[in-house]
Formats: C-alpha cells, structure tokens, sequence
C-alpha cells in the first residue's frame, strides 16, 4: 500500500517578541537563569493586535499552499488542532477556509471541515485522522491540510505565564510524502486528570508541578504501549526524538524517561553496570514507592553519565531551538521539535533518508502518544524552503508594559484599543470574533 505522511510543513510565528531573561525575569523579580537554564527558554512569541488563532492558522497555511502550488480543489480534508478556541459550535477550519477563498479560485465546497480538541495532542491527533482517511481511500486523490493553531496565554500572575508563546503550524498530509512517512505503530498512555484545563474559561486552570508528573507517567505508558505493538525500542534506533515541548526543561525529563526505560536489558545497560549499577527491578521490591525511590536515584546518576549526554546532546537537543525561541505553541508544540531536528540535520550536512524519528505527543487531560516516522529522499528541499530563522528574526521586541498590554488585548473579557505594534503585509488579519477575518 501506499505511504502515506506528511508532504510539507509552514510555520507562522506570532509577530512579537519577549524576551524572558532580560525583560521578563527582571520585572518578576527573578533569576534570569531560572528561564535559561532552568526552563530552557529564551524568548517568546506573542501575537501582535490582530493576529489570532485564525489569522496565524490562515497565514501559515497559505505559505503551504503557495510554496507547494496548491489550490483547494487540491485539499479534501482540513483539520485544526486548537485549544484556544472561541467558538463552541462552527470549527476554526471553516473560519480558516473563509480566509483562504478569498486569495484562490475555488473554494473548499466538497472539503470535509472540522476541529480537534485534547490540549496539545490535538495536532498529532488531527495528523492521524488524515493518515487513517487516506489509508482508508476516502480522499480521492485530494491532500488533507492539518493546522495547529494556538495563542499559549496564562493568567497574569500564574507560574505558567513563564512559558507563553502563539503561533501556527501547516502540514499537508498527504500519499508518497516528501517529508516523513507516518508508520502504522502507535502507542497511548490516557487517563482522565485534571491537572490543567480550561471549563469554559479562556486562560487555564494549571497545577504546574502534577501536570509535569502527569506528562511523565503518560509518556512512560504510551511508550511501553508502543513497544507491545513495534517491538523494543533503543536509544540507536531513533536519528530524533522530538518530544511534546510545553517547555525545554520538560523535555529533559521526558528525555531521561525514555533513555531509561529504551536503555534496560541492552548493550547500554551492560557498558553502564560498572559505572552506576544495574537498572531497579521491580521485582526485586517490597513496594511500589520503594521502587520509584530507586528508579530516581539511578536517574540522578544516569544523567551524569557520558552515553547519556552524548545521545541527549544527539538525539534531543536539537528538536528544543525552535521551542527555546518561541515558548509553547501547544498543539503545534512537538511539530516544532520534529522541524527543529530536521533544520539541525539539514545544517549540518546530515544524511537523513530512511532515518527514524520517535516522535512523542502529549495532552493535558491526558493523552500521550508515540509513533515512529521515516524520513523521505526528498526532505532536504522541503526543509530548506521552511523560513524559521527568517520569520523569528522579523519579529517586534516589546518592553513588559508592551506585554501586558497585548496579553489584554488578547483576553476575550476585556475590550481594550491598543495601536499595532507592526504592519500586516499581504497577509489574513483578525477583524472581530466570529467575524471574517480580511486580508490586508
Ligand atoms: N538557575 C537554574 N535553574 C533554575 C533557577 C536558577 N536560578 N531557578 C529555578 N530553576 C529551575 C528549577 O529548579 C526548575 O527545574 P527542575 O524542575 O528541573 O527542578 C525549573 O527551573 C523551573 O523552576 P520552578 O519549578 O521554580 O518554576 P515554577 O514554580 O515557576 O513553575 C512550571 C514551572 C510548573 C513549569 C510552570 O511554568 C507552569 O505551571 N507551566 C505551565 C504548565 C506546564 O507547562 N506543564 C508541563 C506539562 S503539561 C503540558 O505539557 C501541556 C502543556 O503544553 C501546558
């Protein structure tokens, strides 16, 4: 049967810029490394007066479409993956289709529309529903278009406002792929929590420091899911591992996770023996938090260890650039991770073709999710016509005032006049809730 995967992929970075060390920090009266080193976070981007879900999402789907030369008698499927949704009835892909017909001929009249919710899992969730459509010989022939939209935004004063960004991701999903092929394999960890969520309000409601516990656990049973379906996985499988990536830090710990758990009964563990010991076993416990206890302190001295460094150094610090730029994009969030290692690979010189990713989703609520892609002949072109350093270096720095006055722009309770930061050139602007967005 034919491959099937994604084909292509835009990014649209919202169009300001703070930078968290130097501004941010100062002002909350906080050490600028606890951004840097701790959080693994530089700057972040935040959506200028008229930008929104709907613009961004409009935006970076257009450069897709343009750069691949595609009309919408091309996509027979669009998809958007959002948490920062407005409207609980009509989808924000019918409000983005509005916005792409009017700059091409024909509209998306015979498309099939819809919007896909589970917090950041969304966009790979909207990613599969395309693959299983088209595996399934339902697109005749047609792409499917899949947008991760989100403006990350927390209430003022919340731990979690260190970790803002907006922005949008544009994939085109489609058969023979040009990027990377999707494989069968997948693997969940889902159970109902309520960590961090949003009933009816715009801003989450967030317990930081269980939603990171939550993340892990979620992790580490998608992973061993995956594992009862592709079999064991090891650390030299994977070229990447881009990880959902609410924040770099947090990948760190996911990193360690999953280098443990791919690490055990292997060649790795035994060259590690001498050095730190063998892995806990269970088994060989009374309880279960006895057992967790062990597993943390071989942890602590896993990470110090040079195979560690060398493979995180490798295998996952080249999908945190992007994030460390931008902050949390959500849905869009481990999109990012995947292009930040293909632009790294690229850089480089890398030969990527038939390469592994192990790429590894998760939602708050909570899902997680693991698959494995392969990288095609074709990716370099696709990768070096994806203009990242471009849009980020364009980017308007705001002072903190700025900040706080764009973050209220931006609340759905407030109705305040702020002037654009910057001008909007050729591309969809924000007119109204639940109005059509122009084009200027
Ligand atoms: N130098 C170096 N490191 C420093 C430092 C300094 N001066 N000061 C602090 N740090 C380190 C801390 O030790 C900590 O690292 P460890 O976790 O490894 O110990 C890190 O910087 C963060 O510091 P704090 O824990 O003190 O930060 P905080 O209390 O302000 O909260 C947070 C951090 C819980 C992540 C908060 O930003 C938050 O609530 N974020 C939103 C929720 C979130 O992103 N959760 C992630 C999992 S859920 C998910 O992934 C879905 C999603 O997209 C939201």
């Amino acid at each position: 049967m034919t491959s099937v995967g994604i084909d292509a992929m835009e990014i649209w970075t919202g169009k300001l810029v703070l930078d968290l060390p130097n501004t941010f920090a100062p002002v909350k009266g906080e050490d600028p490394e606890k951004y840097t080193k701790g959080l693994g976070l530089h700057t972040s981007s935040f959506p200028d007066v008229y930008e929104d879900i709907v613009t961004m999402g409009a935006n970076a789907a257009k450069k897709l479409m343009d750069r691949k030369g595609l009309t919408p008698a091309d996509i027979g499927r669009i998809d958007v993956a959002t948490e920062s949704a407005f409207d609980n009835s009509k989808p924000v892909s019918t409000y983005i289709a509005g916005c792409l017909e009017q700059v091409y001929d024909g509209d998306f009249r015979h498309a099939n529309k819809g919007e896909r919710k589970f917090a950041c899992i969304a966009g790979t969730q909207s990613l599969d529903d395309a693959y299983n459509w088209i595996k399934a010989g339902r697109n005749r022939g047609r792409a499917a278009l899949v947008i991760a939209t989100d403006t990350a935004l927390y209430e003022r004063g919340d731990p979690g406002e260190a970790t803002q960004g907006a922005g949008a991701v544009a994939m085109l999903i489609d058969e023979d792929p040009d990027l990377v092929e999707l494989s069968t394999e997948q693997g969940y960890g889902s159970m109902d929590e309520t960590d961090f969520l949003k009933p009816n309000q715009q801003f989450p409601s967030v317990d930081g420091k269980r939603s990171m516990q939550v993340y892990l656990a979620r992790m580490r049973e998608a992973l061993e899911d995956y594992e009862s379906v592709a079999g064991r996985t090891h650390p030299d499988l994977f070229e990447y591992i881009p990880f959902h990536t609410p924040f770099p830090g947090m990948v760190r710990k996911a990193a360690l996770l999953g280098f443990r758990h791919m690490t055990r009964d292997t060649d790795i563990e035994d060259d590690l023996e001498a050095e730190i010991g063998r892995q806990p076993r269970e088994a060989d416990f009374e309880t279960w938090d006895d057992y967790e206890e062990a597993i943390r302190g071989y942890m602590d001295e896993l990470k110090t260890t040079e195979q560690y460094r060398d493979w995180y150094g490798r295998v996952i610090e080249p999908t945190l650039d992007i994030s460390s730029r931008v902050g949390n994009w959500y849905t869009g969030s481990v999109h990012i991770a995947r292009l930040s290692a293909l632009i790294a690979a690229a850089d480089e010189g890398k030969e990527m073709t038939g390469k592994q990713l192990l790429v590894g989703s998760y939602g708050s609520g909570a899902q997680a999710e693991i698959h494995a892609e392969t990288v095609q002949e074709t990716w370099l072109d696709e990768i070096e016509a994806v203009d990242v350093d471009d849009q980020l270096a364009a980017r308007t720095e705001i002072s903190f005032d700025d900040y706080e006055l764009i973050h209220d722009v931006h609340n759905h309770e407030k109705e305040i006049e702020v002037e654009e930061f910057t001008q909007p050139e050729a591309e969809f602007v924000f007119t109204g809730w639940g109005r059509m967005n122009e084009r200027r």
